[in-house]
């Protein structure tokens, strides 16, 4: 099942409507340049997966009651908050693709991408902080934990690229660099959502969990997609070892081989950048020595644990979708 399929089988339109809505209209700017340059990005707008989890948590956290206000805030929030991540990321990676069509940063430059992201990401805390003197006072917890993810963000990607410098990135620096650049928005995504219902603290600590290994194995998905992905994710493919990020499947494949290739790798690695050549041999390594494999069975691991987490909920629909997201993380081909 696909997420598009997911999405129509919800039946949550109106609350999906209602993210859209909200996004479109955080966007809104009396600066043509900016209006037209936005509805392009939401005229490809990716699987959306964050709103996605948060309302489906917001509901099977709360059986019965639908979508609050707050809900849809975090929820279109954490949609505006993940697209500024992208168009930064864009400029870092220098990257001319994405959903299948050009990035800003090749049709516009790195300035418009960059000052994008940084408005998106404005966006993205007024929702949250929604409005003080009104009835839409951001929560406290909720702004506190947005503001987490931001710093995560940041430090995530500087972490990456010591790593990428220094070339000694284990399995621990991993976990932690896409914990912060990924997971720990997800986390926001779903908490958030779980704090709008007024969740109980063991329903909160369940969509936390389910939220953090998600968001672990949906990058190991990534990076997986990076070595053995087709036409169809719509970017750049084989790109990470260009910019020498060590991912899971070269990880493993280290692991698998031992001491002395390790260090013969580590080097061709470190060296990429005046030798792309060392591409195909890299990515040759990783393939003969099982590292594959082995990023396949940590993506289940963790997809099985976001799966397990959701056990203390109570049976409904929406924690079966839940379950299904999680599935669909793992077989995922865009
Ligand atoms: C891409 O995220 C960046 C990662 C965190 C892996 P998505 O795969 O969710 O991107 P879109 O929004 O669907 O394009
Ligand atoms: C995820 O890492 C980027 C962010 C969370 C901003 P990647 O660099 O792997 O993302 P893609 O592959 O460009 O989408
Ligand atoms: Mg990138
Ligand atoms: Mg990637």
């Amino acid at each position: 099942m696909d997420i598009k399929s997911i999405r129509e089988y919800l039946g949550l339109e109106h609350d999906w409507e209602a993210v859209q809505n909200c996004i479109a209209t955080a966007l809104q700017s009396d600066i043509d340049l900016l209006n037209a340059t936005n509805g392009s990005i939401l005229s490809h707008s990716g699987k959306q997966m964050r709103p996605l989890l948060a309302l489906l948590v917001a509901r099977a956290c709360a059986v019965d009651s639908a979508a609050c206000d707050a809900t849809i805030r975090y929820a279109a929030a954490s949609e505006l908050l993940h697209n500024a991540t992208l168009l930064h990321d864009d400029v870092a990676d220098e990257s001319e693709q994405r959903r299948g069509v050009p990035t800003i940063m090749s049709l516009m430059g790195p300035s418009v991408s960059v000052l994008l992201g940084d408005y998106w990401l404005v966006k993205a805390v007024e929702l949250v902080l929604g409005d003080p003197d009104g009835d839409s006072a951001g929560d406290m917890r909720v702004i506190r934990l947005f503001s987490k993810t931001l710093s995560d963000l940041a430090e995530g990607e500087m972490l990456q690229l010591q790593k990428a410098q220094s070339g000694d990135t284990d399995e621990e620096d991993y976990l932690r660099i896409i914990y912060n650049k990924t997971a720990s928005l997800f986390e926001a995504a779903c908490v958030s959502a779980a704090i709008s219902v007024d969740a109980s603290a063991e329903y909160e600590k369940a969509a936390k969990e389910y939220a953090v290994a998600l968001g672990l194995a949906f990058q190991i998905k990534d990076d997986i997609l990076d070595y053995a992905g087709t036409d169809s994710v719509g970017k750049p493919l084989g790109v990470d070892i260009l910019e020498q990020k060590m991912t899971m499947p070269l990880l493993g494949a280290l692991t698998n081989a031992g001491p002395d290739e390790d260090k013969r790798v580590r080097a061709l690695v470190k060296d990429i950048v005046g030798h792309p050549e060392h591409r195909d041999e890299i990515v040759d390594f990783v393939k003969r020595n099982g590292g594959m494999k082995y990023a396949s069975d940590r993506l289940d691991f963790y997809v099985d644990q976001a799966v397990e987490a959701l056990n203390v909920l109570p049976e409904s629909f929406e924690k079966e979708l839940l379950v299904k997201l999680a599935r669909y993380t793992a077989n995922r081909e865009k």
